[in-house]
């Protein structure tokens, strides 16, 4: 109870996703090796002694999908922390473990969510960096989502000091005018989405959709034909309204799904030329 990871919130994570590739018996990890550098870059502002080294965390996490006999699609969280019993500065001994749990389809990705703007600032890229994931920094999220929750809405928008779209407490956030994708900037105190990457270059890419990174206003979300969320946990998740204002018709819009169905279609292994992205953990031998 002594450790720093308890005492002062001094824990770095990732969160991923495996994806269950039915054809060839195989779980695949969706953009492993961008997580291990992201975490690498939160351990390394973080300043922690001796991180563990990426390919000790790559066999344990084969290892662990494989004892598990995790053979479907599964959440995976990987967690590195300043260990011991040392004051706020310390920075070692390092502890590190991961989880893997089976998950299923999320019905929010089909049906969508209501969401509210939070009255909670976003956490500043000058005080506690959203930039990277230390445990820490959620509790900016959880208060956000708790007075969400509380009002009945299923998500919920930060916005900057400055009043900026930010982000969700656990996703980044896409809207569409006519029928372009805009998204906050990386300097709108977000986490450097791996999925928001994704997004970016599969609409591109694969849809021949212009997408822009620019700041955005709060009215500019009441003002968009469709917006969604998106993150490694969340996947694409359609939002509906916006502090009860209806976007669009109020139904997942066409550009929202069309961008879902070329991002499963990644994680599952369909598009040839991103099959780059994907780490095979059970080399063909699913229990
Ligand atoms: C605050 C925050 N923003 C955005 C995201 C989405 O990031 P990614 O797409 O890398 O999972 C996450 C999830 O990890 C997050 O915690």
């Amino acid at each position: 109870m002594l450790t720093p990871a308890f005492k002062y919130g001094a824990c770095t994570f990732e969160g991923l996703r495996g994806y269950q590739d039915a054809a060839l018996k195989e779980v695949h990890v969706f953009r492993l090796r961008e997580h291990l550098d992201r975490l690498r870059f939160s351990m390394h502002v973080m300043r922690f002694d001796d991180p563990p080294p990426d390919e000790a965390m790559r066999r344990a996490l084969r290892e662990l999908i494989r004892a598990n006999r995790i053979a479907g699609d599964c959440h995976i969280r990987l967690m590195v922390w300043v260990d011991g019993d040392g004051e706020q500065t310390a920075t070692g001994p390092i502890g590190w473990g991961m989880a893997a749990l089976p998950r299923d389809a999320d019905p929010r990705v089909r049906e969508g969510i209501h969401v509210a703007v939070s009255s909670w600032t976003r956490i500043g890229d000058n005080a506690m960096p959203p930039r990277i994931k230390v445990t820490a920094n959620y509790n900016n999220g959880r208060l956000s989502g708790l007075q969400a929750k509380t009002d009945g809405y299923g998500g919920v928008i930060l916005l900057t000091a400055s009043g900026h779209v930010s982000e969700t407490p656990g996703a980044c956030v896409f809207i569409v005018r006519e029928g372009r994708l805009i998204t906050p900037s990386h300097t709108d105190d977000i986490l450097e989405s791996i999925t928001r990457a994704t997004v970016l270059e599969l609409a591109r890419d694969e849809l021949g959709i212009a997408a822009e990174e620019r700041p955005i206003a709060r009215t500019e979300l009441y003002a968009a034909e469709e917006a969604f969320l998106c993150g490694s946990g969340n996947e694409i998740q359609p939002i509906l309204s916006v502090d009860r204002l209806k976007l669009g018709d109020g139904q997942p819009g066409p550009v929202t799904r069309r961008v879902q169905q070329v991002y499963f279609d990644a994680v599952r292994g369909a598009l040839p030329a991103r099959r780059g992205w994907l780490t095979p953990m059970l080399g063909g031998a699913a229990p």
